[in-house]
Protein backbone atom coordinates (compact mmCIF):
# COMPACT_ATOMS: atom_id res chain seq x y z
CA UNK A 1 0.00 0.00 0.00
CA UNK A 2 1.21 3.56 -1.48
CA UNK A 3 1.68 5.76 1.87
CA UNK A 4 4.11 8.91 0.25
CA UNK A 5 2.68 10.41 -2.28
CA UNK A 6 4.75 12.97 -3.71
CA UNK A 7 4.28 15.72 -6.37
CA UNK A 8 7.06 15.77 -9.04
CA UNK A 9 7.59 17.79 -12.00
CA UNK A 10 9.20 16.36 -14.51
CA UNK A 11 11.76 17.56 -17.60
CA UNK A 12 8.73 18.79 -19.74
CA UNK A 13 7.62 20.95 -16.87
CA UNK A 14 4.30 18.76 -16.54
CA UNK A 15 3.49 18.03 -12.70
CA UNK A 16 2.90 14.52 -11.62
CA UNK A 17 1.64 12.54 -8.45
CA UNK A 18 3.19 9.84 -7.89
CA UNK A 19 2.87 6.87 -5.09
CA UNK A 20 5.84 5.35 -3.31
CA UNK A 21 6.19 3.30 -0.08
CA UNK A 22 8.68 4.56 3.58
CA UNK A 23 11.84 3.17 3.00
CA UNK A 24 11.88 3.24 -0.53
CA UNK A 25 14.67 5.07 -2.27
CA UNK A 26 13.30 8.49 -4.47
CA UNK A 27 15.84 7.75 -7.54
CA UNK A 28 14.47 4.60 -8.03
CA UNK A 29 11.00 5.71 -7.29
CA UNK A 30 11.21 8.55 -10.18
CA UNK A 31 13.01 6.39 -12.34
CA UNK A 32 10.02 3.36 -12.42
CA UNK A 33 7.23 5.99 -12.54
CA UNK A 34 8.32 8.60 -14.32
CA UNK A 35 11.93 8.71 -16.55
CA UNK A 36 14.30 5.56 -16.94
CA UNK A 37 17.01 7.72 -18.00
CA UNK A 38 17.82 8.72 -14.34
CA UNK A 39 19.70 7.10 -12.20
CA UNK A 40 22.09 5.37 -14.63
CA UNK A 41 25.32 4.86 -12.02
CA UNK A 42 23.03 2.76 -9.87
CA UNK A 43 22.92 5.34 -7.05
CA UNK A 44 26.91 5.13 -6.56
CA UNK A 45 27.01 8.99 -6.85
CA UNK A 46 28.88 9.04 -10.36
CA UNK A 47 26.42 10.36 -12.79
CA UNK A 48 24.43 13.21 -11.39
CA UNK A 49 21.47 12.54 -13.65
CA UNK A 50 19.16 11.68 -10.45
CA UNK A 51 19.24 15.14 -8.97
CA UNK A 52 16.53 16.75 -7.90
CA UNK A 53 15.03 19.90 -6.69
CA UNK A 54 13.23 20.24 -3.53
CA UNK A 55 11.07 22.05 -1.99
CA UNK A 56 12.03 24.06 0.94
CA UNK A 57 9.55 21.92 3.49
CA UNK A 58 11.32 18.67 2.47
CA UNK A 59 14.60 20.09 1.97
CA UNK A 60 14.42 21.28 5.64
CA UNK A 61 13.46 17.84 6.80
CA UNK A 62 16.57 16.11 5.56
CA UNK A 63 19.99 15.48 7.23
CA UNK A 64 22.54 17.11 5.53
CA UNK A 65 24.68 15.78 2.36
CA UNK A 66 27.14 12.91 2.74
CA UNK A 67 30.39 14.12 1.74
CA UNK A 68 30.47 12.11 -1.74
CA UNK A 69 27.16 13.41 -2.14
CA UNK A 70 27.89 17.09 -1.54
CA UNK A 71 30.46 16.85 -3.81
CA UNK A 72 28.83 15.58 -6.39
CA UNK A 73 26.45 18.65 -5.49
CA UNK A 74 28.85 20.73 -5.94
CA UNK A 75 30.68 19.47 -9.13
CA UNK A 76 27.10 19.45 -10.75
CA UNK A 77 27.10 22.96 -9.76
CA UNK A 78 23.94 22.08 -8.21
CA UNK A 79 21.76 24.74 -6.04
CA UNK A 80 21.37 24.72 -2.73
CA UNK A 81 17.56 23.36 -2.46
CA UNK A 82 19.50 20.45 -4.46
CA UNK A 83 19.58 16.62 -3.83
CA UNK A 84 20.54 13.16 -5.77
CA UNK A 85 17.88 11.53 -5.33
CA UNK A 86 19.65 8.32 -5.07
CA UNK A 87 20.83 9.34 -1.57
CA UNK A 88 17.23 9.93 -0.47
CA UNK A 89 15.04 7.20 1.55
CA UNK A 90 11.81 8.21 1.53
CA UNK A 91 10.37 8.52 5.26
CA UNK A 92 6.58 8.95 5.83
CA UNK A 93 7.12 12.62 6.24
CA UNK A 94 7.51 13.14 2.75
CA UNK A 95 4.15 12.26 2.06
CA UNK A 96 2.84 15.52 -0.08
CA UNK A 97 6.52 16.89 -0.94
CA UNK A 98 7.43 18.42 -4.09
CA UNK A 99 10.38 17.77 -6.07
CA UNK A 100 11.74 19.03 -9.73
CA UNK A 101 13.40 16.73 -12.01
CA UNK A 102 16.56 19.13 -12.78
CA UNK A 103 17.53 19.11 -16.87
CA UNK A 104 20.10 17.00 -17.74
CA UNK A 105 23.07 19.08 -19.25
S1 LIG B 1 22.02 7.69 -9.52
FE1 LIG B 1 23.96 8.39 -10.18
S2 LIG B 1 24.41 10.03 -8.85
FE2 LIG B 1 22.44 9.36 -8.21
Amino acid sequence: MADVNLRITDRAGEVRTISAHAGDVLMQVLRDQIDLTLGTCGGAISCGTCLVRLSPGWLGMLPAPSVDEAEMLEALSAGADCRLSCQLVLGSAADGQQATLVAAE
